[in-house]
């Protein structure tokens, strides 16, 4: 274990940093704690190469950058900048979770494929999955996880198809999944795509019921459906906080994952990347597949 001080440099590229990713980082160990507030793409390799030339080489597995803020695109344009900008021996470990989102991602989707694996006997490979608030930073994730691992996913769009079509673009050339975006702005297509999906993401913004009682009334086919917002009214009518594989009230055989059991494993997830970064013997970069291989673990 080196002896030298945990330094943490957390980027934002808007105008706070996340209190609540300060403070995972402090519970974690960070002994320096440094936020960085309204940074631009072009200035992460100064400010990575302005930090690993401070220190000895083997100091470098003690200094982090965390990089947050609410573009999951952005964030992870950042962390490649970041790890293009190490010079070796001088070197820093990088984690991304802008918004929380790629644990809470990470989490959702673990929570959900222990049910699919425990109650029904199914892994992702061939199983439908639609997202709602597929423009956001969590539905970005979890769509991309869930396609990494097999699933056919569906981005479903609230308010015209062209922004998820360019979510879609961005998931295929940068880890070579297909999306596909479909139309869900009238109760009848929410209705519709909900009838043909065999696992729902609701990942909308907090406070929206993004699926009433109706449209979750010809649920056939669902196995499983998540929900990661905690504030009322949730995002599909019935879920509750801490469901955790009950069965969805007006579901033939829909199980339900609420926020607060995703939310637990989300922080779980957080802290144990966190503490990754101040136990490794070399340096790490973290994504959300780091994120769901560690969830993945955590649920089961
Ligand atoms: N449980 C946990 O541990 C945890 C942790 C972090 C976040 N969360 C929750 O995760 C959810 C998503 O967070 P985020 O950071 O990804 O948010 P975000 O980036 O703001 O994305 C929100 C998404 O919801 C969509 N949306 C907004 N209003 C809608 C409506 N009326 N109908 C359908 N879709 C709508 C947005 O579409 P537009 O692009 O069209 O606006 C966007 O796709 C929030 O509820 C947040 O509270 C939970």
């Amino acid at each position: 274990m080196s002896d030298a001080t945990p330094i943490l440099h957390m980027f934002a590229p808007q105008k706070h940093m996340s209190p609540f990713d300060v403070n995972m980082a402090a519970d974690a160990g960070f002994k320096v704690i440094v936020p960085y507030i309204n940074v631009e793409l072009g200035e992460v390799t100064p400010l990575v190469q302005d930090a690993i030339f401070s220190r000895p080489p083997e100091y470098g597995k003690r200094t982090g950058v965390f990089i947050g803020g609410k573009d999951a695109l952005l964030a992870l344009d950042m962390m490649k900048a970041a790890k293009e900008a190490i010079v070796p021996p001088f070197e820093l470990s990088v984690f991304a979770d802008p918004a929380g989102s790629f644990t809470t991602a990470a989490g959702m989707v673990a929570c959900v494929e222990k049910l699919l694996k425990e109650k029904h006997n199914r892994d992702w490979n061939g199983t439908t999955v639609a997202i709602f608030g597929a423009t956001g930073v969590v539905g970005f994730a979890s769509a991309v996880i869930a396609a990494l691992e097999g699933a056919k996913v569906k981005m479903v769009a609230h308010r015209g198809i062209e922004r998820v079509v360019k979510t879609a673009e961005a998931a295929k050339e940068r880890f070579g999944v297909d999306l596909e975006p479909v139309p869900g702005e009238t109760p009848e297509q929410k209705a519709a795509i909900v009838k043909d999906a065999e696992v729902v993401f609701a990942a909308a913004a907090a406070g929206v019921e993004v699926l009433s009682a109706a449209e979750m009334g010809d649920a056939s086919k669902l196995l499983v459906a998540a929900d990661v917002n905690a504030v009322p009214p949730p995002g599909i009518a019935g879920m509750e906080l801490f469901m955790n594989g009950e069965q969805l009230l007006g579901c033939e055989k829909a199980l339900g994952v609420g926020p607060l059991a995703i939310g637990d494993i989300k922080y779980k997830t957080q802290a144990g990347l966190f503490k990754q970064m101040l136990a490794s013997d070399g340096t790490v970069h973290l994504d959300f597949r780091d994120a769901f291989a560690l969830a993945r673990s955590l649920v089961s």
